[in-house]
């Protein structure tokens, strides 16, 4: 017999039926904002005004001295690999839970990447994990601060310090986040934000770092601009460098989106800690922990179910609130498991695992010798999360998890 109980994989009627509220991310006014530029008749090729003002108005967001424009978060993250310094040889500890960006830029200063593994509670890498990994060899600590939440910066930056570590934080999916009262993306050397049209904001495609350091940024100017000095001393290139610069139509953009940025996180803090604090009742259920002092700004939204408790697999489990008309899926993340990684080390392109010029080990990308990462993708859902979703909204969603879970913990099954 069925009853409200009944999952709606078993045949029962779903919590929702409607779509998550949804809008738009750019508007009219973003239009208008590139009207000067055809009033003028050109589109400024490198620091034109609009270049200008976004690292202006980025710096003042921040409280950092030095902003480098970047085609992509990606384009940002290099730059930033190589105005440290970091090259042939180098390794550079980050981690295994994170998208091709964080990878490319070291991978494409022929640098190396040594994975630590994560706190599966928190999906990121900590001051305890990463420490085992730090050698001779190790330059930099590349941090990614994920969909969202804070890493431990304070315990990072200390181990960081006391090994002489330049520390780069990976920002791309965590606008307005902080650690302890500090914007995260300004505690360590440089912060790499992304601007593509999937993030907090975004203008199709675009990225930015900052730092304090104003060495690092002259070289950070020079890395993105084919090493064209363009402040008076010459064209006269003296070491290999991209074209990373962010074209200027997306600067215009992105001056607009900027203006939103506040308000977007705030209302996704609201959302996300409306969750964080319901799903956190249910039985099989965790969520990840926001330290103390720390802002979340839940790019997508991470939460945990305990296969144990409730006798199911994280896709049994995301199936079955998929079958309530909410959307989830498991995390599913682990950069070791991609064929660049697993099955071709030797990848001409990235001298990681074998450049001659390499004198450590051969790099452990061996993803059973890593507990979290396993534990995190065994547990860990991804639900999507917007600044246009609604109270109503999450109220359905935890509605659709705890029917699933308290179903599954009171030992029915999730098979259909
Ligand atoms: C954690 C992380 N790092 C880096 C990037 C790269 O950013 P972009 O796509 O702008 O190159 C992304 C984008 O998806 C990201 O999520």
């Amino acid at each position: 017999m069925k009853t409200p109980h009944t999952l709606a994989i078993h045949g029962g009627k779903p919590v929702r039926t409607k779509k998550f509220g949804a809008g738009p991310k750019h508007h009219l006014g973003e239009w208008l904002a590139l009207k000067p530029m055809f009033e003028r008749g050109s589109i400024p090729m490198t620091r034109g005004p609009e270049v200008m003002a976004l690292r202006e108005k980025f710096k003042k967001l921040f409280g950092m001295k030095h902003a480098v424009t970047a085609s992509s978060g990606t384009a940002a993250l290099h730059t930033a690999t190589a105005a440290l310094g970091i090259g042939r040889g180098d390794e550079v500890i980050t981690s295994p839970i994170t998208d091709m960006g964080t990878l490319t830029a070291i991978l494409a200063q022929n640098a190396v990447p040594i994975f630590a593994d994560v706190d599966p509670a928190t999906t990121m890498i900590t001051p305890e994990t990463i420490a085992p990994k730090i050698s001779r060899r190790t330059r930099a600590i590349l941090v990614v601060h994920l969909a969202g939440l804070a890493a431990d910066m304070d315990g990072i930056m200390r181990l960081a310090r006391r090994h002489k570590l330049a520390v780069i934080e990976d920002v791309a999916q965590s606008y307005m986040t902080e650690h302890r009262g500090r914007l995260i993306g300004t505690i360590g050397d440089v912060g790499c934000w992304s601007l593509n049209e999937s993030k907090h904001i975004g203008a199709g495609d675009g990225g930015i770092l900052m730092t304090n350091d104003a060495e690092v940024a002259w070289r950070a100017e020079l890395f993105a601009d084919k090493c064209y000095d363009r402040d008076g001393r010459g064209v006269k290139p003296h070491f290999a460098a991209m074209n990373y610069r962010l074209n200027a139509l997306v600067a215009a953009v992105s001056l607009e989106q900027l203006k939103k940025v506040k308000r977007l996180c705030r209302r996704r803090r609201l959302l996300g800690s409306y969750l964080d604090r319901e799903l956190s009742r249910l039985p099989g259920i965790r969520v990840r922990p926001v330290g103390r002092g720390d802002y979340a700004t839940y790019w997508y939204y991470i939460f945990h179910m305990d296969p144990e408790r409730l006798n199911c697999t994280v896709e049994e489990f995301a199936k079955a609130v998929q079958a309530e008309g909410v959307w989830c899926s498991p995390l599913n993340q682990n950069v070791m498991e991609w064929p660049l990684f697993k099955d071709h080390p030797d990848d001409r392109h990235a001298c990681a695992a074998n450049c001659p010029l390499y004198r450590g080990p051969k790099p452990d990308y061996d993803t059973r010798h890593y507990p979290g990462v396993i534990e995190a993708n065994a547990r860990s859902l991804r639900a999507g999360m917007s600044e246009y979703h609604t109270m109503a909204d999450m109220r359905d969603f935890v509605k659709a998890v705890a029917k699933v879970a308290r179903h599954a913990a009171q030992g029915g099954t999730l098979r259909a």
